[in-house]
């Protein structure tokens, strides 16, 4: 059984889809413990399912690097073999990369290398696209530019706000977070040889 330690900085609706996942006893991963950089209203799911969850406040720290040394510290404790950033709204530092890789990885709302970083789905509709995506990456010390797990496109309706946009990748995020961890803990995704090539 594969242990999963989920990072969210948010609501946690893709956290949530991968957890009522392992609910399934053929599923080979558990959550083991939830993690966030802020009150985050996601951490409310940690006692929904049981999940111990812990809080490691960015403001706390005098920099990034402190930060992410306090992050490593309690991710640690858990020993997971894979660590997932599932709207964690910060960009780690180089040692949380150190310390996890290549099994530390990323969801993101738009097809990457398309609109990276913290507004993928309000880039995409100020670009004026007709389609943009959900991306599953290996996490490295650019901004969402670590090798591709799996990714799928997604279309931008007329009409389509920030959330209505949001709302239709989300699932599709879901999906293939799911799918990957599926894959990761089979072996029929290999992150070191993703990460090597
Ligand atoms: C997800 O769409 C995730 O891809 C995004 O935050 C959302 C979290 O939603 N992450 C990023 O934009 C990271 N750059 P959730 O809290 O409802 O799961």
């Amino acid at each position: 059984m594969q242990k999963l330690v989920v990072l969210i900085s948010g609501t946690g609706s893709n956290l949530r889809a991968l957890l009522e996942a392992s609910e399934d006893a053929e599923f080979p991963a558990r959550v083991v413990a939830i993690g966030a950089d802020r009150e985050a209203d996601g951490l409310v799911l940690g006692e929904e399912f049981g999940i111990p969850t812990f809080t490691v406040p960015y403001t706390a720290y005098p920099d990034r690097d402190a930060w992410g040394d306090a992050l490593i510290e309690q991710v640690r404790q858990w020993e997971p073999d894979l660590v997932i950033l599932s709207g964690l709204m910060r960009l780690v530092p180089a040692g949380v990369v150190d310390a996890f890789s290549p099994y530390l990885i990323n969801t993101h709302p738009a097809y990457l290398p398309e609109f990276p970083g913290a507004h993928g789905v309000r880039d995409a509709l100020a670009a004026g696209v007709d389609q943009t995506g959900a991306s599953l990456i290996v996490v490295d010390n650019s901004v969402d530019g670590g090798p591709i797990i799996a990714q799928e496109r997604v279309p931008v309706l007329p009409g389509d706000t920030e959330s209505t946009l949001h709302d239709r990748i989300k699932p599709v995020e879901r999906r293939l977070l799911i799918q990957a961890v599926l894959d990761i803990a089979n072996s029929h995704i290999d992150l070191k040889e993703l990460t090597a090539s």
